[in-house]
């Protein structure tokens, strides 16, 4: 039977690097994909059409597709539309209605860009990381939360919160995958000052006990952002809340040199064998550059190529992929965000696209 994917663009360069994604799944389906596909809006496209970041229509496609292909989302002018119906609010609804509570953010340094990190060489190359992030809990949707006017002023309040489960199946993701990779769980939270670091903390201890062969450390949110500049190459997995996941996922990605080259994957509960599973590169809709076929297409692709081994079961395809971006940039192909020296051939994203596409 064949697979259903949604493509959701949304903004800025998001409809120009999911073109590149679809023209993709269109040379998968040569090779023995079977997938079907649909476009549809989310965002600030969503809000301009339809008056609203996420339709209902759109909501319902989303629970009856295999997976969803997200480009990004946002721009400077939706600033100032009221916080319900921003273009990140139509994310936000997606991630909370589809409960994709376990959101998986690969920092892997590509061997040909190792050169493009702002660190030495020998800090990031080789480096695997990977950050699991919570993201339908926490301070993102705790209640209460508002602006009030009370007698000392004007009065601003977030409420973190987790629940025990909460926490306890997002610890499982990340043991799970440290099994299928180098064994190591590092748990981050700030017990040190917050309640949900505690329970955080006393959890994952937990769960632990389920996945004994895994070794696992606890480290405070502020020390890891600082071990991740310092020797990022001593984490392997990384298990932590949805603001901190936000925080540490951006600062792991800029080790690899550039954000253009990052997919994340963001899983629901596993139902009768399957699965919601939304797919999005880790970048923003960059206003500045859209439109302009400069952006760069991979971090998308690469997205692709997780849902195909994360939720189509097509792991062969996945590793097609991957090696045809491996490929590209070994033979000196970049687009404008990670050329670094005219050795280089610097093209656009359609092009990118084309070269990705010759060579799966
Ligand atoms: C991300 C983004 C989102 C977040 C925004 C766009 C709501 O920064 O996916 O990391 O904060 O989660
Ligand atoms: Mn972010």
């Amino acid at each position: 039977m064949s697979s259903k994917i949604l493509v959701l663009p949304g903004d800025g360069i998001g409809v120009e690097v999911a073109d590149q994604a679809i023209r993709v799944i269109d040379k998968l389906n040569t090779l023995g994909l079977d997938a079907t596909y649909e476009k549809d809006l989310v965002g600030g496209a969503s809000y301009d059409a339809n008056g609203e970041p996420l339709t209902s229509a759109v909501l319902e496609k989303a629970k009856q597709s295999d997976a969803i292909l997200l480009g990004a989302v946002g721009g400077s002018q939706w600033d100032n539309v009221e916080r319900s119906k921003r273009p990140e609010a139509g994310l936000l609804g997606l991630r909370k209605e589809l409960e994709l509570f376990a959101n998986l953010r690969p920092a892997l340094v590509f061997e040909a860009l190792a050169s493009a990190s702002t660190l030495k060489d020998e800090v990031v190359s080789n480096l695997d990381i990977m950050i699991v992030r919570e993201l339908t809990g926490g301070v993102y949707f705790g209640q209460p939360r508002g602006i009030e006017d009370t007698a000392e002023g004007k009065k601003a309040i977030d409420t973190q919160v987790y629940y025990d489960y909460e926490i306890d199946r997002i610890a499982r993701v990340a043991f799970d995958l440290a099994r299928k990779r180098n064994n190591k769980v590092t748990s981050v939270e700030k017990a040190n000052v917050m309640e949900t670091g505690v329970l955080w903390r006393q959890v994952v201890k937990e769960t632990h006990e389920d996945f004994s062969d895994v070794q696992l450390e606890n480290m405070l949110a502020d020390n890891c952002a600082m071990q991740l500049v310092r020797n990022p190459k001593q984490f392997d997995v990384i298990v932590t809340d949805n603001l901190f996941g936000d925080l540490l996922s951006d600062c792991a990605a800029m080790l690899t040199g550039s954000l253009g080259m990052l997919p994340s994957a963001s899983l629901g509960a596993e139902n009768n064998g399957k699965r919601h599973g939304l797919f999005e590169p880790v970048h923003g809709s960059a206003p500045d550059i859209a439109g302009q076929d400069k952006a760069n297409p991979i971090a998308t692709i690469l997205s692709l190529s997780m849902m195909l081994k994360y939720n189509l079961n097509q792991s062969e395809l996945s590793d097609k992929v991957e090696n045809a971006v491996q490929k590209v940039l070994s033979e000196g192909f970049r687009t404008g965000d990670i050329y670094t020296d005219e050795n280089q051939t610097l093209v656009s994203c359609s092009k990118m696209g084309d070269l990705i596409i010759e060579r799966i």
